[in-house]
């Protein structure tokens, strides 16, 4: 066999090799990575059993999703939010479709912007359980305004509820998963926490903190290999969050989210933070097309993001002004292309 002739064979397997991963990015709905995991890696089935897992916003949405996929699994919940009706509710629905007993599931009520409340409660779950394996930070609130036209107090309470009320309740945590030397942390951030976009400034300006924040909690905790810091980072996913977005007033928030059918379906999200989560992923991209390319686009070529971002903004900020009701970023993508 000539030189050549394998140089040729080289070539065309590199360029085969290309297009399989090409294939594969188009088609995904969470980075490389994490993908990969979910084929190859540890299943939830096998790692979570057992465990205690504290999930904030389990009320509705991602962190409702979560608590049932959790419940089959067998491990002891804790569901947390404002809502103690929507609390028992889920809890129920735990019971009637899970692999649990009441005693494995506790209500607790938790405002996350209550900070003097974080401290009491903590104990209260280890008083129960005796341990808590994974806290999952995932209560919070976006936004949809214009910068100019919105009050300092949104930008405060968005603060005060996605940034500083989740370092609070891990700083509760983190202490009890120091002298164990074990633990996760699993926070879920948004695409948000990597791409800025317009009409939520104050959202992503919390989601860009939490980023910060625990990026460099992992580094300083190197000591303790067994505490695995997990940012999760989802695109847009079917859930009350766009209903419950504060909009220039804090008092008001949007009320209604037409878009639902254009996001990603709940249980996938839940599914794939579960994935992420026994495999002890520190960093998770889940989001569906053409949402995943912007986000692999704003980090790796930051300047073609920017300008891309520029051309939807346009138009997302023209629907916002011409009271058409698109508040959602899936939405202003698919009129687009219609
Ligand atoms: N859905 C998406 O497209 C998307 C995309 C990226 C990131 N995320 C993130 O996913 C997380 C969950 O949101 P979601 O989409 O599931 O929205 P959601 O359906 O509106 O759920 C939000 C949860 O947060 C809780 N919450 C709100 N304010 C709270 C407070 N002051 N104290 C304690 N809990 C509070 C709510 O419960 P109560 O009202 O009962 O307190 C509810 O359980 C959020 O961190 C959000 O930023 C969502």
């Amino acid at each position: 066999m000539s030189w050549d002739f394998l140089l040729l064979l080289l070539a065309l397997f590199a360029l085969l090799a290309f297009v399989v991963q090409l294939l594969r990015f188009l088609r995904a709905d969470g980075d490389l990575t994490l993908l990969w995991a979910e084929w190859q890696g540890r299943r939830p089935e096998w790692e979570l059993t057992d465990m205690v897992v504290w999930v904030t916003g389990a009320s509705s949405g991602i962190g409702e999703e979560l608590a049932y996929q959790l419940s089959k699994l067998g491990v002891s919940l804790v569901l947390s939010a404002r809502r103690v009706q929507e609390l028992e509710r889920v809890k129920r629905r735990c019971l009637e479709n899970g692999n649990l007993k009441g005693k494995d599931i506790l209500v607790l009520p938790l405002d996350l912007t209550d900070i003097s409340s974080h401290e009491v409660a903590t104990k209260t779950v280890l008083q129960e359980f005796g341990k808590i394996d994974i806290l999952v930070n995932n209560g919070g609130r976006s936004q949809r305004s214009l910068c100019v036209e919105t009050s300092l107090d949104v930008y405060k309470e968005l603060i005060k509820l996605n940034y500083l009320g989740t370092v609070s309740l891990t700083m509760c945590v983190l202490p009890h998963m120091i002298e164990r030397k074990q633990g996760k942390i699993v926070t879920v951030n948004s695409f948000t926490g990597i791409v800025s976009v317009p009409l939520s400034s104050g959202y992503c300006a919390s989601k860009h903190a939490l980023r910060g924040f625990f990026n460099s909690l992992r580094a300083e905790l190197f000591e303790y290999p067994g505490i695995v810091v997990s940012n999760i980072f989802p695109g847009p996913v079917q859930s009350n969050i766009v209903k419950n977005a504060l909009t220039n007033d804090v008092t008001q928030s949007v009320g209604s989210d037409p878009d639902q059918p254009n996001k990603m379906a709940t249980s996938r999200c839940a599914r794939l933070m579960l994935v992420s989560m026994a495999n002890d992923l520190k960093e998770v991209w889940i989001g569906e097309q053409p949402f995943l390319l912007v986000a692999y686009l704003w980090q790796y070529m930051p300047t073609w993001g920017m300008w891309l971002m520029n051309i939807l903004g346009k138009k997302i900020i023209k629907n916002f002004k011409g009271g058409l009701g698109t508040f959602s970023y899936a939405n202003t993508w698919r009129t687009k292309h219609d």
